[in-house]
């Protein structure tokens, strides 16, 4: 296989060129390969395999549950229905924070055992040893600053981060120390849109917002929110697209309706 045909068409220096000529990045989660397939096909710029596989893919409370092998699964998974875009997996809670050569020697495994294009982290100053790394081996890192959903035991609420100075100030800090160090994009979730757009104005890499306002280069959301497979979720930053949760269960009854009724199957589905 040459270079070319194992690289996707999305790749981490495109999105800086949008970035650059103010054309927005559109990213949004997949977890399988059936979903991740569709996505894909619809042109969707980065897809990220999330660690809140944790929530919608396996019903935990949290995304700390969540293991290493578990998101390498999902990962590996998605990559294998991926042609266009660019795909970015969650390093999830305790593989990274605390000790930069296990951060290292898990960034490797995802690299290695999922053909993913590279990995995002939560964080900043507290994990710029394992992120400073996890790219001297050649591994593009997106950062993750703001609500940061594997830190909810410290935070104790999914609530609107950096609204106080001391905070956003910490924000704006952590933004240019994750550039510096060479991250090739930064998620800001769920912050006041004006220090959104204070940040997205002051890096040159690309910052991808949730619930962050539309000043940001890129927008992301988790896909079963999107699709409204998941109804129990309705932040005011969310947009639902379609009503799966209806439309899956219409379907699902009608199969029942038409098994119990002996309508299925018919003459035309039998051998
Ligand atoms: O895990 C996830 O889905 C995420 C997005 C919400 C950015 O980190």
């Amino acid at each position: 296989m040459s270079v070319e045909s194992t690289t996707r068409a999305v790749t981490t220096l495109r999105l800086k060129e949008m970035k650059d000529r103010g054309e927005k990045i559109s990213m949004l989660t997949s977890y399988d390969y059936s979903m991740a397939k569709i996505v894909d096909a619809a042109g969707i710029d980065v897809i990220l395999v999330g660690d809140s596989a944790a929530n919608v893919m396996a019903g935990y409370e949290t995304t700390l549950p969540i293991t290493l092998d578990m998101m390498i699964y999902h990962a590996s998974s998605v990559t294998r229905a991926v042609n266009r875009s660019l795909v970015v997996v969650d390093m999830p809670f305790g593989t990274y924070q605390g000790d930069s050569k296990a951060a290292l020697d898990s960034a490797v495994r995802i690299m290695k055992e999922t053909e993913a294009d590279a990995v995002k982290l939560e964080g900043g100053e507290e994990v710029i040893d394992s992120i400073r790394r996890i790219l001297s081996a050649g591994v593009p890192v997106m950062g993750h600053l703001g609500l940061t959903p594997q830190s909810i035991h410290k935070f104790g609420t999914y609530t609107v981060r950096a609204k106080e100075e001391a905070e956003a100030q910490k924000l704006i800090h952590d933004a240019h120390l994750l550039e510096e160090a060479g991250c090739f994009s930064l998620v800001l979730e769920k912050i006041p849109a004006a220090l959104a757009a204070r940040v997205s104005s002051e890096l040159s890499i690309p910052t991808i917002g949730i619930g962050a306002g539309p000043e940001t280069d890129g927008q992301v959301l988790v896909l079963h929110d999107m699709l409204g497979i998941n109804k129990g979720f309705s932040p005011r930053f969310l947009r639902r697209y379609a009503d799966l949760y209806t439309t899956m269960t219409d379907a699902v009854s009608k199969y029942i309706e038409d098994v119990k009724s002996g309508d299925f199957p018919n003459e035309n589905e039998q051998y």
